[in-house]
């Protein structure tokens, strides 16, 4: 079975104008490294090694120069461009276009998960597991998300509203999702909503909300949606507090791939040379030793 993970990355970044106006969301730093490592260090952590990464034509050279095929990371990576911003589905069926994953599991962009607990069995879970899955977390403000409304037991999931305006409940539908080659068939019966978009709460209604499995990601971790100048700020400030007290890398991918034995000690000075003085490279060569 063909399997691997998608990244989206286009979108208009509106709530950043007018910075997102000339480059795009994922390529801005959270504190010391680009937005888009900490939703690859997802990937990676769950042990993904063949990796599309879609976005807008116009940004493409700049994901390219950044991530290049993935070597640095010890990973294939691959490029689709979604030619508007429909969606999140669309976005994902642009992915399907250049590569055709039986199974795969999609991260938004601008998400950020950080919590040992999380990742301990993500990778046995995506393998060993063919249903479609949804992740959440309990949330203060369920407005701003989709919104899971679970049984009392929390394993079923009862009903999924995209930003409700009325209180449904504090579950929120984080941006990482684990679909099958069923995908391209719900999406052929999915239609536009009021915000002109493909909302991926209606392709997971389409698998009939009984199939569909449902984690919560629990207390322990911490997730963050890193798309609005609040949370991008939040984000930042969390980074530098954990980096700071711990003298720990939060989401590197390269720390990832090393520790992985993706990348080998040669490959990672290398890299860590060609991007000398900045405070990445710092971080990153105090790894080597630990
Ligand atoms: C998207 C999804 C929403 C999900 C959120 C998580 O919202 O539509 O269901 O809860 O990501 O980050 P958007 O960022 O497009 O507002």
């Amino acid at each position: 079975m063909k399997t691997g993970g998608i990244l989206l990355c286009g979108g208009y970044g509106t709530r950043l104008l007018p910075t997102t106006s000339y480059i795009n969301k994922h390529l801005i730093p959270i504190y010391d490294k680009p937005m888009i490592y900490y939703s690859l260090s997802i990937l990676l952590l769950a042990e993904i090694k063949d990796i599309t990464i879609v976005c807008d034509r116009n940004d493409l050279n700049s994901f390219k120069s950044l991530l290049k095929d993935g070597e640095e990371f010890g990973v294939q990576i691959n490029y689709a461009v979604q030619d508007s911003p429909l969606g999140i589905p669309h976005g994902i069926s642009s992915a399907l276009d250049t590569n055709n994953y039986e199974k795969f599991i999609c991260a938004l962009g601008d998400n950020f998960i950080f919590g040992q607990n999380f990742y301990s069995n993500l990778h046995s879970f995506f393998n060993e597991n063919n249903q479609t899955t949804v992740f959440t977390q309990h949330v203060k403000d369920p407005e701003r998300f989709g919104i899971a409304e679970l049984s009392k037991d929390k394993k079923k999931i009862l009903s999924l509203v995209e930003k409700p305006k009325k209180f449904i409940s504090n579950n929120a539908v984080i941006g990482l999702y684990i679909f099958d080659d069923k995908f391209e068939e719900h999406f052929k019966n999915t239609k536009v909503s009021g915000r002109d978009e493909f909302e991926i709460i209606d392709i997971i209604k389409n698998y009939k909300l009984e199939n569909v499995q449902h984690r919560e990601i629990g207390r322990g971790t911490a997730w963050f949606d890193m798309g609005t100048t609040e949370s991008f700020y939040n984000s930042s400030s969390f980074v530098r507090t954990i980096q700071e007290r711990q003298g720990l890398l939060v989401c590197s991918p390269h720390e990832i791939a090393f520790r992985n034995n993706w990348i080998d000690e040669v490959l990672l000075v290398n890299y860590i040379k060609s991007i000398e003085g900045s405070e990445y490279s710092e971080n990153l060569a105090s790894i080597i030793n630990q």
